[in-house]
């Protein structure tokens, strides 16, 4: 499945990265994709706001990872945007972040393949029209029933 959306502007995307947020209800692996400066920083804060976290929401270009702690399970964000060989993964043991209580944002995943498991989502960011297009594309049935909530709920 997938959904195409317009952006308007940064207030936009926060909005529905939120909503998204709150269509997740599990663990689960999303993959943010498009240029530099296409929104994946802005689209995770959106997302960490839906659920609740109001701090700053910065790039972890260079520590790779940021972890958010919330009661029931933690969200890691990661950005690969500097990693020199998708092996690094293994050095950092990517496979220990991505356990049934984690919900992973990673930015750049191209930077990290065949290191990282398939996502259940995939949102590619693109400029278009002083705004952004936003692709959402599923890969699991987990992101099936993700992208179904998403768009049962949608009031954005
Ligand atoms: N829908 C939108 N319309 C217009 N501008 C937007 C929109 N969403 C986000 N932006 C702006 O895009 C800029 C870059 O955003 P952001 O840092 O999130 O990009 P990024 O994809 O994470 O970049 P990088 O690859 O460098 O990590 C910010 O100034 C933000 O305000
Ligand atoms: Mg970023």
């Amino acid at each position: 499945m997938d959904k195409v959306l317009f952006l308007a502007d940064e207030e936009a995307t926060i909005k529905c990265a939120a909503h998204l947020s709150q269509c997740v209800k599990s663990n689960a692996i999303i993959f943010l994709q498009g240029t530099l400066g296409a929104g994946k920083t802005t689209f995770s804060r959106g997302f960490l706001r839906g659920l609740g976290y109001n701090g700053p929401v910065k790039s972890p270009s260079y520590t790779l990872v940021e972890p958010y702690e919330f009661p029931d399970f933690t969200v890691y964000h990661f950005d690969f945007y500097r990693l020199n060989s998708p092996k690094e993964l293994e050095f950092i043991g990517i496979q220990d972040y991505l356990n049934p209580h984690a919900i992973s944002l990673i930015e750049w995943p191209e930077k990290g393949e065949g290191f990282l498991p398939k996502p259940d989502l995939c949102c590619y960011l693109a400029s278009h029209e002083g705004g952004r297009q936003l692709r959402i594309e599923t890969h699991s049935e987990k992101g099936n029933t993700i992208l179904q909530r998403f768009q049962d709920e949608k009031s954005i």
